[in-house]
């Protein structure tokens, strides 16, 4: 599929993986994006998952025939788009691989794949391919440490990787201007929150390396090219890693028995009764972690609780906040509640991950033993006014 001049749009849709690396729930499916650049010399960005090998071969067939490959780009190792890289050198023996030290050290140990007749690029290299010419810039972990970006100065193209990526498979066409776009954006939310969400500080960073060239089109590894809405593309990107949030409470909870569940309703009903108008709660024994994780970077405000259990805090809840504690979302305001029977531990517990959380807690942890009764009801719906308070005085 053509999508302007010499770059072609090779890639593959997966609509039968259940769950992206693994862990996050694909309702609508993922494509694993490349492009090649059928120029002078021949050029391939990235590759796709490797089970999608022959429908891949044949794209590329479509746009070059016989010709061969001269050049591989890869932009980046996470086997959905390096998977391919042993059988591409199979298939087309003389390709050359472009990357940078870190890559091939990877290149070697995922797919024992030689170096032998590679080139290794630097911040600011430069390959020609005679209407186009590829600059590279490094953008370190993003979200691994060898991830780099190609800007083709030509047509000032910006192949990114998974900058700007978002989950999604392709519906028919791949760029913006031939599509609704609407249902991308919410993915590409889910799709910082989970997979990017960690390493903020090297978005940012790689937002201001960035910013200085001209963008007409962003051709990333995942989800729509970005022509139309290529400043929108980056504006996501750009507000999600500054933690730039909107007046909203989540309300976070898992329950055994219905006690906390009591709880949590009350505390949204308190945020509610503030005036505040998005208020989500989450029962996290139903509702998938990425979503969680998206709604949570969208809105300013969190309320998060469960019950003791094995001496702990129950394993879904806690399970959220260890995800969380790995990521940038420090400008949070917090308030938490949790039961137990005959041992306190669950306050305890979320205590000590908002120690490495760092969110601003703005009331008293609610605590309540065995059943939820009226006092520890109203508690929690004065703690819900309390945290809908601070988060609509921040805004
Ligand atoms: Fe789409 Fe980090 O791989």
């Amino acid at each position: 599929m053509n999508i302007q001049g010499k770059v072609h749009y090779v890639g593959v849709n997966d609509r039968v993986k259940h769950r992206f690396e693994g862990l996050w729930l694909l309702p609508q499916g993922v494509s694993y994006n490349s492009y090649l650049i059928d120029d002078e010399k021949v050029a391939l960005i990235d590759t796709v998952d490797v089970a999608f090998f022959t429908e891949y071969l044949d794209n590329i067939r479509a746009v070059i025939g016989d010709r061969p490959i001269d050049y591989l780009v890869i932009n980046h190792m996470e086997p959905d788009h390096s998977g391919s890289i042993a059988l591409i050198r199979k298939y087309y023996p003389g390709v050359r691989l472009v990357g940078n030290k870190k890559t091939f050290e990877m290149v070697e140990g995922f797919y024992g794949v030689p170096t032998g007749d590679d080139l290794v690029v630097a911040e600011g290299d430069s390959l020609p391919l005679g209407h186009h010419r590829l600059r590279f810039h490094l953008v370190p972990m993003l979200h691994w440490p060898e991830t780099m970006v190609s800007y083709d100065e030509t047509e000032h193209i910006l192949f990114s990787g998974d900058a700007f990526g978002c989950f999604g498979a392709l519906n028919g066409n791949v760029v913006d201007e031939q599509m609704d776009t609407a249902p991308y954006w919410p993915e590409m939310e889910r799709y910082y929150a989970a997979i990017l969400g960690k390493f903020s500080p090297m978005v940012k960073r790689a937002l201001a390396k960035l910013g200085g060239l001209q963008i007409d089109m962003i051709c990333s590894t995942h989800g729509p090219v970005w022509k139309k809405e290529v400043a929108r593309a980056v504006g996501v990107y750009d507000r999600m890693s500054r933690g730039v949030t909107e007046p909203g409470v989540v309300v976070c909870y898992g329950s055994m028995y219905g006690n906390t569940q009591r709880v949590a309703e009350a505390v949204a009903a308190g945020a509610a009764e503030a005036g505040l108008r998005k208020v989500i709660v989450h029962n996290l024994s139903v509702s998938q972690p990425s979503f969680v994780l998206a709604d949570i970077f969208r809105y300013s405000g969190l309320a998060i609780g469960g019950p003791t259990y094995n001496g702990g805090l129950f394993p879904v809840v806690e399970d959220l906040l260890r995800r969380l504690a790995g990521r940038e979302v420090s400008g949070h305001k917090l308030a938490y509640f949790g039961g137990f029977t005959w041992a306190s531990a669950a306050c305890k517990t979320v205590a000590h991950y908002n120690e490495q959380m760092k969110m601003d807690l703005v009331a008293d942890p609610v605590e309540w033993k065995q059943g939820a009764g009226a006092a520890t009801l109203d508690a929690a719906r004065a703690m819900g006014r309390r945290l809908a308070e601070a988060v609509l005085s921040a805004d």
